[in-house]
């Protein structure tokens, strides 16, 4: 199976985690267009589901499924999302698609975070994959000087503009190795609007696509 084939088989394993009649949760990405996808030829028919991005949102409105604000519902039951990285304990890095901040508050109002990945996706420590950071744009020169001190090299993303005006800067150079305390001490530096390390946030679930088929990490 390819990479495609992989995001679907996960995109469709993840239906078992939707419950008919509830508000689903739901993410950003290739991986999360496969879900929204299997979701609609599901017929299971949903309340609704919150977005975290304009480019899910259409996708939900283009299937005919309810897209509800953020601000109208008091909790999801289940948010499902794609990640860029993700270790043992379902520690991930996310916001490869500049959609981390959206994702991180959507994923707060859920109770249970459910990752759907191929298989590249597992990492034993976070911090191959180039680290999105959402920033304030003025904030940009004095960030990348102090995630030089941390060993990293931080460049800003041409021409990306999020959801909700603010600039990306991927870092590259950095091993991990302790999530938690590494998003709390990014998340204090003046002008960091969200960093895509998802600790505290972490998938309580994660529905792996490889050769075997769907593995269940938990
Ligand atoms: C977007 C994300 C995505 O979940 C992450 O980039 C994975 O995307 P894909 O499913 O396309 O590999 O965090 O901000």
């Amino acid at each position: 199976m390819n990479q495609d084939q992989l995001k679907q088989l996960v995109g469709r394993a993840a239906l078992d985690y939707v419950t008919p009649g509830q508000i689903v949760g739901v993410g950003t990405g290739s991986t999360v267009d496969c879900f929204i996808d299997a979701l609609a030829a599901s017929g299971i028919q949903v309340a609704g589901a919150v977005s975290s991005s304009e480019r899910s949102t259409q996708r939900l409105q283009k299937h005919g499924i309810p897209v509800l604000d953020a601000a109208a519902v008091t909790g999801l039951t289940v948010y499902i999302d794609g990640a860029d990285e993700i270790d043992g304990q379902g520690f991930m890095v996310k916001g490869g698609g500049a959609a981390l901040t959206r994702e991180k508050i959507v994923a707060d109002l859920a109770d249970k975070f459910v990752c759907i990945a191929d298989a590249s996706k597992l990492v034993a420590t976070l911090g191959k994959f180039p680290l999105p950071v959402e920033i304030i744009p003025m904030a940009a020169a004095q960030l990348t000087r102090r995630f030089a001190k941390l060993g990293g090299t931080a460049t800003l993303r041409a021409g990306v503009v999020t959801d909700n005006g603010g600039h990306i800067l991927d870092v590259t150079g950095l091993s991990i190795s302790d999530p938690l305390a590494f998003e709390a001490e990014i998340n204090q530096w003046p002008g960091v609007v969200t960093v895509g390390v998802f600790a505290r946030h972490k998938a309580q679930v994660c529905l792996l696509g490889g050769a075997e088929g769907v593995k269940t990490l938990t």
